[in-house]
């Protein structure tokens, strides 16, 4: 299984072997991230669309050309499905990261990097479009080893890493603060708790345990802090398990589900955070 990671930034500056296009049938160009690889790739790239491609591609199906000026050696074209004009079957999406990959074996491309696929003017929501990503490229067969998730902008960024967090957590090693979070808790308040809680294990994977629970709680109050954006103790005055005290944060929200995306704090003040303790005081004794 390749190394899944979640990128800020422009697809077309990637420095992999190939870079996904999300292109259309006709693969003659077009706005959004198919505009942008043809515009700084290079004509070289149309050329060999044309000659490659005379008929172009159906939907859920892909193919290479250069990568032209880019700093990727490859781009991998791929039809995703028009989720506006009525193409809704998601094996279609998932068909588009499957044969990107089959494609990157065939030309030996190692390291990948996908834009989200027919999240923009195709208009797949753009959750489910994520977890389909992430799902098919985890249980793909292939000899790529790197694949990044490639986002223009923060907020998705956000919630490329919150899915990457909790469908394939990162390893956590003894001795860290992210193995007190090792067994998850049997009932969280609220369902963006449970995305809260990977990322609190994710992010500190490998950070040390300290000498003293207070250094501990200190350390995990702040990031709950900045993750959420209010004091942990903010909203202690709503009554215990009031729905008024849920903070929604959208990079927790998978698109379904009432509470979704929703984090309780009072639940962190009161369960989360003295879990933990008492399980670091548990190791000391
Ligand atoms: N780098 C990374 N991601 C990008 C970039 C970029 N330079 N440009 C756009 N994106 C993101 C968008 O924000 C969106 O999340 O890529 C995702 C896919 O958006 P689109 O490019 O609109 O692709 P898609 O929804 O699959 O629609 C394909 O759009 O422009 C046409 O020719 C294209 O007809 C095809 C259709």
């Amino acid at each position: 299984m390749p190394v899944i990671t979640a990128v800020l930034g422009d697809i077309t500056t990637q420095d992999v072997d190939a870079i996904v296009n999300a292109t259309n049938k006709a693969m003659r160009g077009g706005g959004g991230v198919n505009g942008a690889i043809h515009g700084r790739g290079g004509s070289a790239i149309l050329r060999d669309c044309i000659a490659r491609f005379p008929n172009g591609l159906a939907t859920g199906d892909a193919g290479w050309t250069t990568a032209g000026n880019l700093p990727a050696r490859w781009v991998i074209h791929t039809v995703g499905p028009n989720y506006n004009a009525g193409q809704r079957d998601r094996s279609l999406l998932e068909a588009c990261h499957r044969r990107a990959l089959e494609v990157a074996d065939e030309i030996g491309a190692r390291s990948v990097a996908f834009p989200l696929i027919s999240t923009g003017v195709y208009g797949w929501p753009r959750a489910d479009a994520i977890a389909a990503a992430i799902d098919t490229i985890a249980a793909a067969r292939t000899r790529v080893d790197e694949v990044r998730l490639v986002a223009l902008d923060e907020a998705v960024h956000k919630q490329i890493r919150a899915a990457l967090w909790v469908r394939c957590p990162p390893p956590v090693g003894a001795g860290t603060v992210g193995s007190l979070f090792e067994r998850e808790p049997i009932q969280y308040s609220l369902r963006g708790d449970s995305y809260l809680w990977r990322e609190l294990r994710a992010r500190f994977a490998d950070t040390p345990l300290p000498d003293d629970w207070f250094t501990l709680r200190t350390l995990i109050t702040h990031a709950i802090e900045q993750v959420v954006g209010e004091p942990l103790v903010s909203r202690e005055s709503a009554p215990w398990h009031d729905s008024a005290a849920a903070i929604y944060l959208p990079e927790f929200d998978p698109g379904h589900g009432m509470s979704a995306g929703h984090v309780h704090l009072p639940w962190w003040s009161h369960a989360g955070v003295p879990i933990l303790l008492d399980r670091y005081a548990a190791l000391r004794t």
